[in-house]
């Protein structure tokens, strides 16, 4: 799958704001699942997202609710599925129910439920580089709506770097 948009990150406060400028790109129903090894910045970049969607307050990791309720300008689902063992765990914390609705639903250790994810799915990936506080994020989807709304978040991160660039 193509990259859509390749963002490398210097240190958390970059990835809490890109996960903020995602947000501003997002529509009711939208599942983003994040994937990346432990440590990655999963969890910085929901709760920059959820930043961007108007939460405040303290966001704690939902890892052993597994699936936690906000509500912003639209309301949100915050899913950590790092400590699902089985199958049958899907029904108890009724994930269906959570990820097909009017919610955003962002989702940690998405890979575990991959064969539930629809096209639509934004797919986020984070990989550890060589520097220790730098990471490359990526975003793809299959769908031509998601591609056209994260296209304008591309535009809006290369402006920014233009507009950076220009001051110097
Ligand atoms: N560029 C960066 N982006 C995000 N986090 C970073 C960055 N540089 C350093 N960090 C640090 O990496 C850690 C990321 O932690 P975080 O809990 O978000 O990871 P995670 O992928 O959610 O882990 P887990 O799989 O355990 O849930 C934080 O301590 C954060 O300060
Ligand atoms: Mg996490």
């Amino acid at each position: 799958m193509v990259h859509l948009i390749e963002f490398v990150s210097r240190c958390e406060h970059d990835t809490l704001r890109f996960g903020c400028q995602l947000a501003g790109h997002l529509s009711s129903g939208d599942i983003v699942a994040l994937k990346g090894v432990l440590g990655s910045g999963k969890s910085v970049l929901a709760r920059g997202i959820m930043r961007g969607l108007g939460v405040s307050g303290a966001i704690p990791s939902p890892s052993f609710i597994m699936v936690a309720n906000y509500k912003g300008r639209l309301p949100i689902n915050h899913i950590d599925l790092y400590r699902m063992e089985a199958p049958e765990d899907i029904e108890t914390i009724g994930l269906e129910d959570a990820i097909f609705s009017e919610a955003i639903s962002i989702i940690e250790w998405a890979d575990k439920i991959e064969y539930l994810l629809p096209a639509r799915t934004i797919r986020v990936s984070i990989s550890p580089c060589k520097d220790i506080d730098m990471r490359l994020i990526t975003i793809e989807s299959l769908d031509a709506n998601v591609k056209s709304r994260l296209t304008s978040l591309a535009i809006d991160i290369l402006r920014e770097k233009v507009d950076a660039n220009s001051r110097c």
